[in-house]
């Protein structure tokens, strides 16, 4: 190791040990500052509440600490929200002063320092690209336009299940062939473009390289640097990587994906249906000088972090849950049979006219929230929450899963039981119109997928259930639920094998 840089290191440290204990000294005395376990100079409480700050550590912290506590993670703030009010304060309410995102040196290089839309502040730039996403991804007239395509792709799913003669036997690993399904549903909104098969090397590339980005943001091994600012030259060769995967993972897009549209553009500038894709508004803007071809990239980069494996844990957590509640999943058959026709396959339109189904969604959305925590929101500028000081730049995290989950707001939150929400919990929609559930977010920094996210989720599950019993591997009753992750997403722990016996039509 470079010696001197050793030595500047630990000056530094010195340096910060004695000004953050003059720092806490004067500011101890100005500010009101929410509860939390008393920090230590430099560490803060990082050494006490270690790295794996997800959902249920971060309840068991508000059980001690209240709906609002303050930890000090070396020299950042991090403020904990765990109550449906505080949620209303923060997100909208106070939505414009919490409106933002952290920023820290990796999500810098995947973003190029905020050149995106879902990590960028909250300012001119996010609504620009806000705005400029919204017509291609996320209206009605997207759902109609992609809906028939989303139901060709589950058909093809059922399809090859039902060909698989192992999956009626010792059972298959489902998750595969509904990733497929998912960059397919995503791929063709974006590029009009699927992908044939498992093996295709082009979506192979795609899943490891998005594979590699989540697994580097997502890891704690940088958080030293991350915390204490004098320590960030230690991270040179994480931050070559992340540069790498960056470089790759962007040339890809370009390569393969937009300059292939930009050379159609010229023969043929609309689908098979004869309607634009997504990219060609994208590059529409760029045309007219509204952003760059480097924002172009970073829309495509956004989507592919945060629709593609949120809605695909979900459907994963959905089809768990129905095998391990045989009774639900039988319910659920037998309200798809009535409705629409035991064979006739489930279609967007359909999914309006089936309550339970909509239920079994919400339901699995509540128990098994893929991102526990919403995208950690942030103030740019000093602010005040239920009379505590909350410094500029603390990072926000709304512990929606708790809000979800909290057996003092919810009957038996930890029972999986979509009636719930037929009887007690009938008007309690994921849109946010009720504070305890907010799986999505509420208000500016909302996900605006959700109107694509639903349809997907309700045709896949419905079209599984409706062709299937599914089923525990022989040998085996339940499957396992561990879960892993919950700081930025929450998935399950093994992905893994279900038996899916056809149903005779
Ligand atoms: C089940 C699937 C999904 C879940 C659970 C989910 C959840 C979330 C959550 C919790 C947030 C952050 C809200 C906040 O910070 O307050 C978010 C943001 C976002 N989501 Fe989703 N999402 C899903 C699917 C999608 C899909 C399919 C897309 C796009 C096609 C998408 C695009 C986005 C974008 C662009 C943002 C950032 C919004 C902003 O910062 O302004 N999401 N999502």
């Amino acid at each position: 190791m470079d010696l001197a840089l050793v030595e500047n290191a630990l000056l530094g440290l010195f340096a910060s040990v004695t000004l953050a204990i003059v720092v806490s000294k004067l500011r101890g005395k100005r500010l009101k500052l929410p509860p939390g376990p008393p920090p230590v100079p430099i560490f803060g409480n990082w050494l006490q509440v270690g790295d794996d700050l997800n959902h249920r550590n971060l309840a068991a912290l508000a059980k001690k600490f209240g709906d609002i506590l303050l930890l000090r993670m070396g020299q950042r703030n991090l403020v904990v929200v765990s109550s449906p009010d505080l949620a209303r304060e923060v997100l909208h309410t106070q939505g414009v002063e919490f409106g933002s995102r952290t920023r820290n040196v990796v999500f810098d290089i995947f973003t190029g320092k905020g050149q995106d839309m879902v990590f960028t502040v909250y300012g001119e730039h996010w609504r620009k690209m806000r705005r400029i996403m919204t017509v291609p991804f996320f209206t009605n007239k997207v759902v109609q336009q992609y809906r028939h395509g989303w139901e060709e792709e589950a058909a093809r799913v059922v399809d090859d299940v039902r060909n698989n003669p192992r999956a009626a036997t010792e059972g298959i690993v489902l998750r595969r062939r509904l990733q497929l399904m998912m960059y397919n549903n995503m791929y063709r909104i974006m590029f009009d473009r699927r992908f044939e098969s498992e093996d295709d090397p082009l979506f192979v590339k795609l899943k490891t390289l998005n594979g590699e980005r989540s697994r580097l943001a997502q890891s704690f091994e940088y958080n030293y640097g991350d915390f204490i600012p004098i320590l960030r030259p230690f991270l040179k060769g994480y931050l070559k990587i992340c540069k790498e995967v960056k470089e790759r993972r962007l040339s890809l897009f370009k390569n393969h994906f937009v300059e292939e549209r930009k050379k159609m553009a010229g023969t043929k500038p609309v689908d098979s249906v004869g309607l634009k894709c997504a990219i060609d508004h994208i590059l529409d803007a760029e045309k007219k000088g509204e952003i760059n071809e480097d924002n172009v990239l970073y829309i495509i980069e956004n989507i592919n972090v945060a629709a593609i494996e949120t809605t695909l844990w979900s459907i994963e957590w959905g089809i768990a849950e129905l095998v391990n509640h045989p009774e639900v999943q039988q319910k659920l058959r037998a309200e798809l049979d009535s409705v629409l026709g035991p064979g006739a396959p489930v279609t967007e339109p359909d999914t309006h006219r089936l309550p339970y189904l909509q239920a079994v969604v919400k339901e699995t959305l509540r128990l098994r929230m893929a991102i526990p925590l919403l995208v950690p929101h942030m103030n740019l500028h000093d602010a005040n929450l239920r009379g505590f000081d909350i410094p500029a730049e603390s990072k926000i995290l709304v512990n929606a899963w708790w809000l979800a989950n909290d057996p003092a707001n919810w009957r038996a939150p930890d029972r999986f039981r979509p009636d719930r929400f037929l009887q007690e919990d009938a008007n309690v929609e994921a849109n946010g119109n009720d504070f305890r559930f907010i799986p999505f977010g509420v208000g500016r920094r909302s996900c605006p997928g959700i109107i694509l996210a639903l349809p997907i989720l309700a045709i896949t599950i419905g079209r599984l259930v409706q062709n299937f019993e599914l089923l525990p591997p022989a040998g085996k009753d339940k499957l396992d639920t561990a879960e892993k992750g919950g700081q930025f997403s929450l998935h399950i722990l093994n992905h893994y094998t279900v038996v899916a016996k056809p149903r005779p039509f």
